[in-house]
């Protein structure tokens, strides 16, 4: 096996003598690129953001910033990551470098003061504008007034030139203020043809490479195949498997975790399928939130409230629906929406596959009918889609925190009465759960404020809510109810014209 290799902002470089669990922060810092800033090491902050390239949705490439703080170096072991040095050209030798346009606007702009969360910002915001679709927003060329809303869609969240704010929703800054930063945000053009990343997006991203990375007594292994990654699995049960690292970069860093073998699953072809069958749908456990979001296009409406109330873009990058799952939070956002629309997971180890209905997955805090070695291949939805589909989470911050409590309805309401109800929980227990008896209080029942009413009341039993730093259990009780006051008052209330 070749020694383990990245390639950073166009330069080769052996990636030993890092540790197996040290990260692409750490690594990139210790080479001497040091514009790559340690905020908070866990995720939060974004001052260590760095873009990679990876499969793309539109092109055969996207350039997609993630978390340097959190992915092992060694995870990116054949990849090409660019970091804020590589985003500046130097033309001649012994000039100073050209800025990239995304650092010129927020040059002129005012969006850097002290200075420290700006190279985290610029890739953020360096992924958005190499994004293909805002590209070509971009190049129809500035707001010509034509939009329904009179801006070309452009809003509070969205620049007239395509860019979506949310891009940067995983970058804090204390200084300068956000407005100085959404203006340069909102005033990049669309890339030259000459640009050179923008040309790479045009070539296939650099393949997986099977990786054996040894240092004392720990590895980080890749296997090219999930069967070889399976026979691994078996013989090594006590193995770590990481897909994006949003979980288990945090456990390294803040709880000094470490593991004799890491397993990754994230480049295995079979965890990475996306398929949309005339009755189910099946995600492979190892797409990335992004991926699925971007490539499922609104095709299931419950996951496309899901994704934008999902950490930020930032870990939403790395992200898959396989970790959230396979750590067995009973707070993780995507189990009440899976339970919800009655997802089963499919499981492989070396014996073969099986399907396990998502309601008869969790078993106890963090505990689930997966054995030792085995993995979650993929999450099948059943179709067709119940049409009246809500997710409310309810969390201090709106964006890119974790749940107090999490609530996902899927129901059928046909003639005006509920034919069917599926409601997931998240917060209120230890795992999980199906609100089975507000779902019986809903079926059969006609779709009245009367029956949102009872039904609430039931709600707020289900489960059994703890008080912690979050929320108070009267809190995320009293707040069942509401979610599905709110759902009631959402189909039935006329929209003011
Ligand atoms: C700043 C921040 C914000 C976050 N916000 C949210 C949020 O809003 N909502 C939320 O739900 N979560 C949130 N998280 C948690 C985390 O991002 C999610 O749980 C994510 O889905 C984990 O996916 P991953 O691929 O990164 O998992 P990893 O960290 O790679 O893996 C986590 C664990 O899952 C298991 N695993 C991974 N893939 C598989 C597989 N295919 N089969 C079996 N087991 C597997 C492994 O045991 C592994 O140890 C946040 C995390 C951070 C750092
Ligand atoms: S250092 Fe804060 S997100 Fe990485
Ligand atoms: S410029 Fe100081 S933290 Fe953003």
């Amino acid at each position: 096996m070749v020694a383990a290799r990245i390639t950073v902002n166009g330069k080769e470089a052996p990636i030993a003598p890092a540790a197996p669990h040290t990260t692409v922060l750490d690594f990139l810092r210790e080479r001497g690129l040091t514009g790559t800033k340690e905020g908070c090491a866990e995720g939060e902050c974004g001052a260590c953001s760095v873009l990679v390239a990876r499969p793309g949705v539109n092109k055969p490439t996207d350039w997609v910033p993630v978390n340097a703080c959190l992915v092992p170096v060694a995870a990116l072991d054949g990849q090409e990551v660019v970091t804020s040095e590589g985003l500046a050209t130097v033309e001649a030798p012994g000039t100073p470098p050209v800025l990239h346009p995304v650092q010129e606007e927020m040059a002129v702009r005012g969006g850097s003061q002290c200075g420290y969360c700006t190279p985290g910002f610029v890739c953020s915001m360096a992924g958005e504008y190499y994004r293909p679709d805002r590209c070509a927003h971009a190049e129809q060329g500035p707001d010509t007034g034509e939009g329904t809303d009179g801006n070309d869609g452009a809003d509070a969240e969205h620049g007239p030139n395509g860019f979506d704010l949310h891009a940067l929703s995983g970058n804090l800054c204390r200084c300068t203020g956000y407005r100085p930063i959404r203006d340069a945000a909102f005033a990049v053009g669309a890339p030259t043809d000459e640009d050179p990343l923008a040309r790479r997006r045009e070539q296939a991203p650099p393949a997986p490479v099977a990786t054996e990375y040894r240092q004392d007594d720990s590895a980080f292994v890749r296997r090219d195949t999930l069967a070889e990654t399976l026979r691994l699995l078996r013989e090594r049960p006590d193995a770590v498997v990481v897909a994006g690292s949003t979980d288990w970069g945090v456990e390294v860093n803040i709880r000094s975790r470490r593991a004799d073998c890491v397993v990754a699953v994230d480049r295995l072809p079979e965890l990475r399928e996306l398929r949309v069958e005339s009755d189910h749908v099946e995600i492979g456990a190892a797409l990335t939130l992004t991926e699925i979001e971007r490539r499922l296009d609104g095709t299931v409406p419950l996951l496309a409230q899901l994704f934008p109330q999902f950490a930020s873009r930032l870990i939403r990058n790395g992200a898959t629906l396989g970790g959230n799952l396979g750590t067995g939070s009973p707070i993780g956002d995507s189990p009440p929406v899976l339970l919800a629309l009655e997802a089963s997971l499919v499981l492989a180890d070396a014996d073969g596959e099986r399907e396990v209905p998502l309601a008869e997955y969790f078993t106890g805090y963090r505990q689930s009918v997966r054995r030792p070695g085995e993995l979650i291949r993929a999450v099948r939805l059943p179709l067709p889609l119940s049409p009246v589909a809500a997710f409310h989470k309810i969390a201090k911050r709106r964006f890119d925190d974790i749940s107090s409590v999490a609530v996902a309805f899927a129901l059928d309401v046909e003639g005006g009465t509920v034919r069917k109800a599926r409601i997931g929980l998240g917060g209120v227990a230890a795992t999980p759960v199906r609100a089975l008896a507000t779902e019986a209080a809903l079926e059969g029942r006609p779709w009245t404020s009367g029956t949102a009413e009872a039904a609430a009341e039931v709600l707020r039993g289900e489960g059994t809510p703890m008080s912690d730093h979050r929320a108070s259990a009267g809190y995320r009780a009293a707040m069942l109810g509401q979610s599905l006051l709110k759902l009631y008052a959402q189909t039935t209330e006329a929209v003011p014209s």
